[in-house]
C-alpha cells in the first residue's frame, strides 16, 4: 500500500462545452474554454511551479512563480490567471523564466525559518518542493533581513495549529474558507510586508467564526496550518480510500496511516458526494475508534442489576443463541426480533434482517430510520414510486431557487451546505421554512429571500397554502402535469388546495407566518426557474410527517420541478447509512428494494436462495415491539448499533419495554444507554475496521474499506453470521463482497452493483441495473417510477399535542455541527470543546417572563416527563418556541417527548412537544440516578480492564 496522491491541477476544472486547442512546450492540448494555462499544462503532465494556486479555489495570481511566455505577448503572464486561447503557443521553461522564478523563491526563502529537518511538513511541503523545482541553490539576500509580522503560534483549535512564522501569505487558506467552506472566518490583516493571516478580528481560531472544517489546513502549502496529529505522529506513509461514518452526505476520505495508526483523514477529491471537502466530524473526530471506553470483550449477566462478566466470543454467541431459542420455545416464534443500524454497512444490515426473517422465522425487524426518515420512504413511494431522494448533490449547481424546509444544513449536513452556499453566492434564491432562524437565513454573503418561521406542527398547512397560491394564481405547470401525472387526481388536488381554508390569509392565523410571506415564497418557487426542495427531520418527525412529504412532492409535480438537474425533492438523511438500511429491507413489511413481504413471487425468490420459509405477515415496528414487551408477549431483542433508550421517544416507555424482556443483546462500540438494560453485550467494530458499503442521501453506494484490524476481533457482519450459525441457520460468506453479490441477485435496483464496479467507478447511485449500468444520478427523468405521478390530498390535521396553561411552550429539537446524534462517538473526541452539554434555547421574552437568565439551570417539563438543562437566551427561536439538541445522555431530551407519531409510519413526533420551563437548582432525581448508573458501569469496566 502507498499514499494515494491526487493531482493538484492548480485551478478548478472548467465545465464549458466549447474546447480550445493550444500548444504548450511544443505539445498540442485541447481543453474546455476557460481553462487556465497552468491547468492545460498539467493535463499534459507539465507541472508549472506554483505556490498561491490550488485547484480547490479560483486563481489568485499573487506569488508570481507560475510565469510563462506566450508567443506574441509581451511580458511573462501568470499561468494560473491566464486563460487559454485558440492556437496559443506557450513556453513554460526558458532561461528567462528560470531566472525570474528563482528570484521569486529567493525572496520567499529569505524570510522563512529554515528548520526543514524538524518541521512537521518536512517531505510534504510545497515551499520545499518549489525550491527544488526552480533549482534554488543560493539566497543572495541572506536570511537576516526583516521578518514578517508574527503574532505567535495559535494552538487553540484542538485539531490543528497555526504557526505564522511559516506563512508565505499566499491566501490559499483565506480563499478556501471563503470559496470551499463559505464561512469567511479568515482575513489577511495588516498591509504589505506586515500582512498576516488572521481568524476574525485577530482572534484565536477557537474563539473566531471558524467551524474547524479544515479546508484551510488542506489548502496551506506550508506547515503554517498543520494537523496536530501530523505534528505528533509524523507524516503518513500509506492511505486507504473510505467513506465517512457520520452524516448522510457520505464524504469520501483518504485515511492516511502510519502502520495501523490513522494520522489524518483527508477528503478525497474524487469523492462524488463531497468533491474534496469535509466537516469537522469526518476530518477530525475519528478518535473514538481508539477511545478507552470502547468495550473489546463480550460480556454477559443474568440480570440487569448484576455486574457484567467478561466471556469468550464462543460463550457469548452460544449464550445468545440459546437464550433466543429458549425464549422462542417458551413464548413462540414471534417473541423475539432485531433492530438494524443506519450506522452499519449495507451488508451488515442485510445480514441482520436476513437473520431475523430466516433465522428467527418472523419479520420483527426494524431500523432507526423508523425514528427519522420513514415518512420519506412512505411519502415518496406513494407519489413518485421510489422511497428515495430524486437528485445528486451536483444538481444544486443548476438550481435557481432552493427551499430548505425543516433542516439545518450548516449543522446537520455541512458539506452539502457549503455547496449550497456557493450556489447561493452565485445568485440562486433561498426560501427557508423553519421555526428557528437557522444560520442560512442570514450569514456572510447569504441571505434568504424569504424565511417562513412557522410554528412547530404546521408544516402541512403552510405547504398546502403554498400550493393554494400556485394553483389560484395560475402558476402551475399544467403541461407538465398533463404529460407526467394523473390529471384527474391533479384536478381533485387543485380543487382541494384552492379552498379558502387553505389560503395564506387563513393559514397565517395559526402558523404564525404572514400571508404575504407565504404568497411571495410560493411565487418565487413556482416562477423562479429550477426550484428544488431540501428537507430534513423537521418535516418527517411529526404526526403528519408522511403527509408533509407528499405535500412537497405535490408542489414539485404541480410546478414541473422534478425530473432534471437543479430541481427535485431531496431528503437530507441524518445518519450515514439510513438510506442503505431502508434499501436493505430493514422494515418489518419490506424486503430489500422496498418489496412488500406479502408479495408471493418476491418472497419465493428469497426463500429459494436462502433455503428458508419466510413469514408473509409484516412483523413488529420498534414501538410495537416495546408495547408487546410491556404486555408480556415480546421477550428478546438483538440491537445492532442503535441506542434506542436515548434516541427513541418517551424514554420511560422504552425503559419499561426493555426491562420487561428476558434477553436484550446490545451489539455496539460502547456501553450505551440501552446496554443498561442488556443481558449480553457484543463489542462492535468501527467503520475503520471493516469492509462494506454505505449509501448516502443521494442513493450513492460507496465503499467502506478496512484500514485497520477490528480491535474487538471481528467485523460486525462476522458476529451476525456467528449468531445465525449458532441458531442453526448457517450463512456462508467469506467477504462482504459476496453479501453484496447476493443483494444484487435479490434486488432489482442493485442488480448491477458489485465491488468491482464500485472500485472501477468510485461509486454508483441506485437504480444500477441493466437499464442503468452506471447508476442513476437524477430520477424520474422521462417518467415516474410508478408510472403517472400521484397527487395526494394533504388535509391539515393539527397534532393532538397542544399547548395549554400547564405546558404553554412548544419544544422542537435538532443537531449541532460538532456533535452527532446521541453523541456516542463525538462526545469521545475533542469536539466537546464546542458543545459539552445540551442547552435550551429560549426567546428573551419567554425567559424574562419566567425569571430565567442566560446560563441558568431550568426544568423542562412535558406531560411525558421532565429533565433539566441550562438556558441559552436567543432570538433564533420565536416567542412561544424552545429548542434543544439531544447529544448528551445526561440531558435525555427524549424524556419529555411524547408517544405521538406519524399516522403512516409511527415516526415519533419529536419536533412538537408542549412544555413548560421553570427555574431549577440543577439535575433532577433521575439524572442523578443516571449519573450514578453510568459511574458504576464505568467503574466495572475499569475494574475488568485492570484485572486484565
Ligand atoms: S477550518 Fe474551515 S472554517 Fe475554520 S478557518 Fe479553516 S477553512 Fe475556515
Ligand atoms: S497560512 Fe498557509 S495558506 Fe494561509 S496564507 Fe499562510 S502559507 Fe498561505
Ligand atoms: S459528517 Fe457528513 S458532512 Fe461531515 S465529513 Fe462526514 S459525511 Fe461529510
Ligand atoms: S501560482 Fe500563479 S501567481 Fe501564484
Amino acid at each position: 500500500m502507498s499514499l494515494v496522491h491526487e493531482i493538484d491541477y492548480g485551478t478548478p476544472l472548467s465545465r464549458a462545452e466549447k474546447t480550445i486547442t493550444l500548444t504548450i512546450d511544443g505539445c498540442s492540448v485541447t481543453v474546455p474554454e476557460g481553462t487556465s494555462i497552468m491547468r492545460a499544462a498539467m493535463e499534459l503532465g507539465t507541472k508549472i511551479p506554483k505556490l498561491c494556486a490550488t485547484d480547490m479555489t479560483e486563481a489568485f495570481g499573487s506569488c508570481r512563480l507560475c510565469l510563462v511566455e506566450v508567443k506574441g505577448r509581451a511580458g511573462t503572464p501568470a499561468s494560473c490567471t491566464t486563460p487559454v486561447a485558440p492556437d496559443m503557443v506557450v513556453r513554460t521553461q526558458t532561461d528567462r523564466l528560470k531566472r525570474l522564478r528563482r528570484g521569486v523563491m529567493e525572496l520567499y526563502i529569505s524570510d522563512h525559518p529554515l528548520d526543514c529537518l524538524t518541521c512537521s511538513a518536512n517531505g510534504d511541503c510545497e515551499l520545499q518542493d518549489m525550491a527544488g523545482a526552480v533549482g534554488l541553490r543560493d539566497v543572495r539576500y541572506g536570511y537576516d533581513g526583516a521578518k514578517h509580522r508574527n503574532p505567535g503560534k495559535d494552538e487553540s483549535n484542538p485539531y490543528f495549529a497555526y504557526d505564522p512564522s511559516k506563512c508565505i501569505v499566499c491566501s490559499r487558506c483565506v480563499r478556501a474558507c471563503e470559496e470551499v467552506q463559505g464561512t469567511f472566518a479568515l482575513t489577511i490583516a495588516g498591509r504589505g510586508f506586515d500582512s498576516v493571516v488572521s481568524p476574525g478580528m485577530e482572534e484565536s481560531f477557537l474563539s473566531s467564526e471558524c467551524v474547524s472544517c479544515g479546508a484551510c489546513v488542506q489548502a496551506c502549502p506550508t506547515a503554517t496550518l498543520n494537523e496536530k496529529s501530523i505534528i505528533e505522529i509524523g507524516t503518513p506513509e500509506h492511505s486507504v480510500v473510505t467513506t465517512c461514518a457520520y452524516c448522510g452526505v457520505g464524504c469520501s476520505f483518504k485515511a492516511e496511516m502510519r502502520g495501523d495508526e490513522v494520522v489524518r483523514m483527508v477528503p478525497y477529491k474524487n469523492g462524488k458526494a463531497n468533491r474534496g471537502h469535509s466537516c469537522v466530524k469526518g476530518r477530525f473526530a475519528w478518535g473514538y475508534t481508539t477511545h478507552k471506553d470502547r468495550v473489546l470483550n463480550p460480556m454477559i449477566r443474568e440480570k440487569i442489576t448484576e455486574p457484567w462478566r467478561e466471556v469468550s466470543w464462543d460463550e457469548a454467541i452460544t449464550h445468545t443463541a440459546n437464550e433466543f431459542k429458549r425464549i422462542q420455545a417458551k413464548y413462540g416464534k414471534r417473541s423475539i426480533g432485531g433492530i438494524t443500524s443506519s450506522r452499519c454497512t449495507n451488508e451488515e444490515t442485510f445480514l441482520v434482517q436476513k437473520l431475523v426473517r430466516a433465522g428467527f422465522g418472523n419479520n420483527n425487524v426494524d431500523t432507526c430510520a423508523r425514528v427519522c426518515h420513514s415518512p420519506t420512504g412512505y411519502g415518496l413511494k406513494t407519489t413518485f414510486g421510489t422511497s428515495a431522494g430524486t437528485q445528486d448533490f451536483d444538481s444544486v449547481e443548476h438550481s435557481d431557487v432552493v427551499v430548505v424546509l425543516g433542516a439545518n444544513p450548516t449543522d446537520g449536513h455541512p458539506v452539502f451546505a457549503s455547496r449550497l452556499k456557493k450556489r447561493l453566492r452565485r445568485g440562486c434564491k433561498l426560501i427557508v421554512i423553519d421555526p428557528r432562524r437557522i444560520d442560512l437565513v442570514r450569514m456572510p454573503h447569504v441571505e434568504a429571500a424569504y424565511h417562513l418561521p412557522l410554528l412547530p406542527g404546521t408544516n402541512v398547512a403552510v405547504l398546502t397554502a403554498l400550493a393554494h397560491v400556485i394553483v389560484t394564481e395560475g402558476l402551475a405547470n399544467e403541461t407538465f402535469v398533463r404529460e407526467r401525472c394523473d390529471w384527474d387526481e391533479y384536478e381533485d388536488w387543485a380543487a382541494f388546495v384552492s379552498q379558502p381554508q387553505n389560503s395564506p390569509e387563513i393559514v397565517a392565523k395559526y402558523s404564525g407566518v404572514p400571508a404575504e410571506t407565504i404568497r411571495g415564497a410560493a411565487r418565487l418557487y413556482a416562477t423562479g426557474g429550477n426550484a428544488a426542495f431540501y428537507y430534513g427531520l423537521g418535516v418527517t418527525e411529526h404526526s403528519q410527517g408522511s403527509t408533509a412529504v407528499m405535500a412537497i412532492a405535490n408542489l414539485a409535480m404541480a410546478t414541473g420541478n422534478i425530473g432534471r438537474p437543479g430541481v427535485g425533492v431531496n431528503p437530507l438523511r441524518g445518519q450515514n447509512n439510513v438510506q442503505g438500511s431502508c434499501d436493505m429491507g430493514s422494515f418489518p413489511h419490506e424486503l430489500s428494494g422496498y418489496r412488500h413481504i406479502s408479495e408471493d413471487a418476491t418472497r419465493a425468490m428469497f426463500e429459494t436462495l436462502w433455503g428458508a420459509q419466510l413469514d408473509n405477515e409484516p412483523g413488529l415496528r420498534i414501538p410495537n415491539m416495546l408495547d408487546a414487551a410491556v404486555d408480556g408477549t415480546f421477550k428478546g431483542l438483538y440491537v445492532q448499533g442503535e441506542d434506542i433508550l436515548q434516541s427513541d421517544p418517551n424514554t420511560k416507555h422504552v425503559a419499561a419495554g426493555l426491562a420487561a424482556m428476558e434477553c436484550v443483546v446490545v451489539h455496539d462500540l460502547f456501553l450505551n444507554e440501552t446496554a443498561n438494560y442488556a443481558h449480553i453485550f457484543l463489542p462492535g467494530s468501527t467503520f475503520l475496521e471493516k469492509d462494506g458499503t454505505f449509501t448516502n442521501a443521494e442513493r450513492r453506494i460507496q465503499r467502506v474499506r478496512k484500514v485497520m484490524a477490528p480491535r474487538n476481533g471481528f467485523a460486525d457482519w462476522e458476529i451476525t453470521l456467528a449468531i445465525a450459525k449458532a441458531m442453526g441457520f448457517d450463512m456462508h460468506y467469506g467477504h462482504p463482497s459476496q453479501i453484496m453479490d447476493e443483494i444484487a441477485r435479490l434486488t432489482p435496483t442493485f442488480a448491477a452493483v458489485s465491488y468491482e464496479k464500485l472500485d472501477e467507478l468510485g461509486s454508483v447511485q441506485w437504480p444500477c441495473n441493466e437499464q442503468a449500468p452506471a447508476g442513476t444520478p437524477v430520477m424520474h427523468m422521462s417518467g415516474f417510477v410508478r408510472g403517472k405521478g400521484k397527487f395526494v390530498i394533504t388535509e391539515y390535521v393539527p397534532t393532538d399535542e397542544k399547548t395549554g396553561p400547564r405546558f404553554p411552550l412548544l419544544l422542537t429539537t435538532g443537531r449541532i455541527l460538532s456533535q452527532y446524534n446521541v453523541g456516542a462517538q463525538t462526545r469521545r473526541t475533542a469536539n466537546v470543546v464546542w458543545h459539552d452539554e445540551d442547552r435550551l434555547e429560549i426567546h428573551p421574552h419567554d425567559a424574562e417572563e419566567r425569571g430565567v437568565r442566560d446560563g441558568d439551570w431550568v426544568k423542562l417539563a412535558s406531560r411525558a416527563g421532565e429533565t433539566t438543562l441550562r438556558a441559552l437566551i436567543t432570538e433564533r427561536v420565536a416567542p412561544g418556541v424552545v429548542y434543544t439538541t439531544f447529544h448528551h445522555p445526561n440531558t435525555q431530551a427524549n424524556v419529555v417527548t411524547t408517544e405521538f407519531s406519524d399516522w403512516a409510519t409511527n415516526c415519533p413526533e419529536y419536533k412538537v412537544t408542549a412544555v413548560q420551563i421553570s427555574p431549577s437548582n440543577g439535575p433532577t432525581e433521575w439524572q442523578e440516578e443516571y449519573e450514578q448508573l453510568a459511574r458504576t458501569s464505568r467503574r466495572v469496566l475499569a475494574d475488568a480492564e485492570a484485572a486484565g
